[in-house]
């Protein structure tokens, strides 16, 4: 009996070790990087920000006073927290794990870089690397110019974005994208968003039952989810990639809503049944009273 709780207390405990330790970011986020430079203003900013979001869990930086949760959420001067790299590290905030919350929707992408500035100021050893292509600030005014080119026999769509200003025209790596495909109502994400090559190229993947119009033609739609940076740079192009569909229109069928002409069968035999119940009832009252007059007037002609 003690061994068998050692074994499961070895067993938890190896567990808890082994998912603290594989926290893995995908290849194609690692090398994520901010597309500016990171200065004192940056990095006040990010101490703000650090003490309003993170301060409660990861404690002051250097101090080793983080609160103690399973996995530990370290100290951010720790070098097991600095050994991530910034596109690491903007990942994990991004996404979050267990009790580390996502800031997806609680801060943009410039305050996360920002925060990351402000942590590696605890790093002495760290040299910024800044994305150096298509930053509003890097290239001003240039055209961000994207290219789509679908492959049938894949099933893949090819996405290329350059930026394009005057003669010269260099490719947008480490860009993050999204390809959506447009709905009834709204849109449709397809595939995860993924980020640019060296060479500004990404590939998605279509479904192959994606359903399109009457010919099968979908619009697919190209964007870059980091707004803050790219603005609303993106690519419309309706290309036949779908399955053809025929769509119903909603008042053909019998239905709920086609209350005048084509109501659901069901609906109309139960109307119909009640009505002939109910009137039925009546006739039968009907014909009982006048079964009661006659046998009245029997009665009296009976007694004179
Ligand atoms: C509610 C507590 C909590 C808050 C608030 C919190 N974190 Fe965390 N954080 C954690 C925990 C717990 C982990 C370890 C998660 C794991 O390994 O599964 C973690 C892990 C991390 C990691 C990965 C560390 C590594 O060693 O790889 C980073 C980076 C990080 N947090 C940054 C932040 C930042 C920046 C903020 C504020 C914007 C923040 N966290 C707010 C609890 C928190």
């Amino acid at each position: 009996m003690r061994n068998l709780i050692a074994a499961t207390v070895a067993i938890l405990l190896l567990g808890t070790r082994l998912s603290a330790q594989d926290w893995t970011v995908p290849d194609d986020r690692k090398g994520r990087l901010s597309t500016f430079a990171f200065d004192d203003n940056t990095r006040t900013t990010g101490e703000r920000l650090y003490t309003a979001n993170c301060k409660s869990c990861h404690g002051t930086p250097g101090m080793d006073n983080w609160l103690r949760l399973v996995p530990p959420p370290g100290d951010p001067a720790a070098e097991k927290f600095q050994q991530n790299s910034d596109g690491e590290m903007f990942y994990k905030i991004v996404t979050g794990r267990g009790q580390m919350p996502s800031f997806r929707t609680v801060l943009s992408a410039n305050e996360i870089w920002a925060l990351i500035s402000y942590l590696r100021s605890y790093n002495t050893g760290y040299v910024q690397q800044v994305m150096q292509l298509i930053t509003s600030s890097a290239y001003p005014g240039a055209e961000i110019r994207i290219s789509l080119a679908w492959n049938s026999a894949d099933s893949t769509v090819d996405i290329s974005a350059t930026a394009v200003k005057e003669n010269s025209s260099v490719a947008v790596t480490n860009a993050e994208m999204q390809l959506m495909v447009q709905r009834r109502f709204g849109h449709l994400a397809l595939d995860e968003p993924r980020n640019t090559d060296s060479r500004g190229f990404v590939r998605f993947r279509l479904p192959a039952d994606l359903p399109g119009d009457t010919a099968g033609n979908v619009l697919l739609m190209a964007r870059f989810t980091d707004e803050e940076t790219f603005g609303s740079a993106g690519k419309d192009t309706v290309i036949r990639a779908g399955m053809p569909v025929n769509a119903a229109s909603l008042v053909a069928p019998r239905a709920m809503w086609n209350t005048a002409r084509k109501a659901p069968v069901w609906i109309i035999l139960t109307y119909l049944g009640g009505v002939f119940v109910a009137w039925g009832f009546i006739m039968l009252v009907l014909l009982k009273l006048r079964d009661i007059y006659i046998i009245g007037e029997n009665s009296s002609v009976n007694k004179q």
